[in-house]
């Protein structure tokens, strides 16, 4: 069992067995309440609405933060424990192990850097593998994901304009093959707006994938 939760926008955690990954910890309720504690944080891309607080909450914990070389340098320079990685390569960790996959997007800190590239991350959490997208456009390699094993659940930008937008994440649905898909990246301000129950109505029509969607701060023990 994984408690699976959704901050909100891009922010996922997963938590089983004293193991608890923070996704690209950007909260837009507020400041991240100093009981949360990940023993690890993984960053897709510099971009503030995904680097968030990953700097505060090394530095508080202690835990690493995941990103790509460039971002990682970034964050150490400023006093994070980080783990650097790039493409293709899997970086074993206790609960499993997490390999750098791409994402079609742009990755600039807050401060104006170019930070390399942004990506996704897949990752095996104990026994099942997870995807989280980061900000992505729709590519056909996402269909290479499944390569390593079936896809239990896929976190999904739907929100458009910076990503893709439900009639793509339906197509990146059908390329990838999870059980779950949790749309993520959507609604958190007007130029993302989207109908997260239009696009599970679509999946779940078109795909033998469930969609669960779940409001900022809800969590679910899948
Ligand atoms: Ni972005
Ligand atoms: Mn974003």
């Amino acid at each position: 069992m994984t408690r699976v939760k959704f901050w909100g926008h891009a922010f996922c955690s997963l938590e089983e067995k004293e193991q608890i990954l923070a996704f690209d910890p950007f909260y837009p309720q507020g400041k991240i309440p100093e009981s949360f504690f990940p023993t690890l944080i993984l960053v897709t891309h510099a971009h503030g609405d995904h680097l968030g607080e990953a700097l505060n909450l090394s530095v508080r914990t202690g835990s690493p933060v995941l990103g790509t070389f460039e971002l990682a340098e970034y964050l150490k320079e400023k006093g994070a424990s980080t783990i650097d990685g790039n493409f293709g390569g899997k970086i074993a960790f206790p609960f499993g192990w997490v390999k750098i996959v791409p994402a079609v997007h742009t990755s600039t800190s807050p401060d104006g850097k170019a930070l390399g590239n942004p990506c996704g991350f897949l990752l095996k959490f104990f026994d099942r593998i997870f995807y989280h997208a980061g900000d992505t456009a729709l590519f056909s390699d996402m269909a290479l994901l499944k390569n390593e094993g079936e896809i239990f659940c896929a976190f999904l930008p739907i929100g458009g304009h910076y990503t893709m937008d439900p009639n793509e994440a339906l197509e990146a649905v059908k390329l990838i093959e999870p059980q779950i898909v949790v749309p993520i990246h959507y609604n958190t301000f007007p130029l993302i707006r989207q109908d997260p129950l239009l696009f599970k109505k679509k999946v779940e029509v078109e795909t033998k994938t469930r969609v669960f969607i779940l409001e900022p701060g809800e969590e679910v023990d899948i």
